[in-house]
Order: C-alpha cells, then structure tokens, then sequence
C-alpha cells in the first residue's frame, strides 16, 4: 500500500515535470517563431533565452559579453529573446532626440523614489518634455562649457580617491565614489558650495 503511494506520487511529480518542460520548450519555440526581431542577428541562444545573459548579468561581465557580440555580429544584436543592443553613434542622435519615436522602458520607473516621477524615472513624453524645458538652460552646452573646470576638478578628486584605495587595499568601491562625485558637484551647482564628500571620504 505505502509503495503504491510513493510509485503514484512519484508518477505526479515526474508527470508535472513533464508538462512544466513541455511549456517552457513550447513558449522557447513561440517565442523564437514569433518575435519581431527574429531577423536581428545574435547567437542562436540568445534567440530563445536570456540564460547566458543572466549568467553573464550575475558573472558582472555583461559589458565585456555584449562587446564581444558586437565584435562577432553586427552594430545591431540581439542580446536577449526580446531586446537588442546598438552600437552606432548616429543610433544614439535618433534614439534621444527630443521628437524621438523610441520610448523609455518601463523600467526606469523603478528608478523613481516613491510615487513622484522625475526627469529620469518618467516615461511620459508630455512630463518629459516640461521638465526637460525648465531645466534645458543650465544644461545648454554653453552653460556646461563655464562649469567644465569645476566639474573636472571633483572628477580629479574622485579618481585620485580611487587611486589612493586601490594603492593601499587592492580594489576600490567605485560607486561610492562616482556617488560622493556626483552630490558634491550637485551640491556646488545648487548651492554654491560642494558638500565636500570627496575630501572627507564619507557621507
Ligand atoms: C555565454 O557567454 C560567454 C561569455 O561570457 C561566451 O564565452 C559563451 O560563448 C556564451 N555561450 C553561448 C552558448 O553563447
Ligand atoms: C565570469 O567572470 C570571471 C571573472 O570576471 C571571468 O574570468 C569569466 O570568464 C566569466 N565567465 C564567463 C563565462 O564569461
Ligand atoms: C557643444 O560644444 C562642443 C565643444 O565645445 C561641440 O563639440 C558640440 O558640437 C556642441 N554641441 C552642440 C549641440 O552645440
């Protein structure tokens, strides 16, 4: 009696695995067959799945991945069933400019804190272009070319810090500090002094 059990528990599980596989095998092979971008060249892998993706995403060689394909391809590959990557400078003229027919993904609302959308995380064409418009002065590429020297100098603190760490312990936190670059040069732009994150190394 106890081994009938086991043999039909044993009989549902390995029936569900089946089906399980038979799915995912099915959505692959829909997926493959029925995508637009089916015509963009890529690996064969990355027509039906993002699994080396993945594997490269959690490696942190996804940078160094997709370099490769665009030496192997083409400007254009497909990186993943459902997205490519673009290498052409003239791409990215067409792909952000202010009438632009490419829209942002929805992931960058994930980018917004709470519930208020930014210049950043808004995927609003019509917020977009308002917010773009009030702050389009200070960032005008005359406006940039005056706060070169002081924007240069804190990239010179910050690359100096990492220098300095990476002399004396081997490796570095690069995300602190483009993070303490960043708000120090916000902060002298805003407010007309940098909150000097930099020099004291910490927040
Ligand atoms: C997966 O990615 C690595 C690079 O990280 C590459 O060397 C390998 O060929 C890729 N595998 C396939 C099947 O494309
Ligand atoms: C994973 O990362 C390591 C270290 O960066 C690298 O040497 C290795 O080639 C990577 N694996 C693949 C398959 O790209
Ligand atoms: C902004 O200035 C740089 C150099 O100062 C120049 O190369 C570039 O073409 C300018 N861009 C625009 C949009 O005027």
């Amino acid at each position: 009696m106890e081994l009938l059990g086991i043999l039909s528990t044993s009989f549902l599980i390995s029936h569900w695995l089946i089906c399980i596989i038979g799915a995912a095998l099915l959505s692959t092979i829909y997926r493959r067959l029925t995508n637009s971008l089916s015509h963009i060249p890529g690996p064969e892998i990355s027509k039906c799945t993002d699994a080396n993706y993945t594997y490269n995403w959690l490696n942190g060689t996804v940078p160094m991945y997709i370099h490769q394909l665009h030496g192997k391809y083409c400007p254009t590959v497909r990186i993943i069933p459902d997205q490519i990557d673009i290498c052409d400078t003239d791409a990215v003229k067409e792909t952000h400019k202010t009438n632009s027919q490419f829209s942002k993904t929805t992931f960058y609302r994930k980018l917004a804190i709470g519930n208020e959308p930014t210049v950043f995380s808004t995927t609003d064409r019509h917020f977009h272009t308002h917010r773009r418009r009030l702050l389009a002065s200070p960032i005008s590429n005359s406006s940039l070319a005056r706060l070169e020297p002081l924007i240069a100098n804190r990239v010179r603190i910050a690359v100096e810090k990492i220098t300095m760490d990476i002399i004396a312990h081997g490796v570095t936190d690069v995300f602190k500090w483009w993070l303490f670059m960043a708000t120090d040069i916000i902060g002298e732009l805003t407010f007309g002094d940098s909150f000097r994150m930099l020099e004291s190394s910490h927040q």
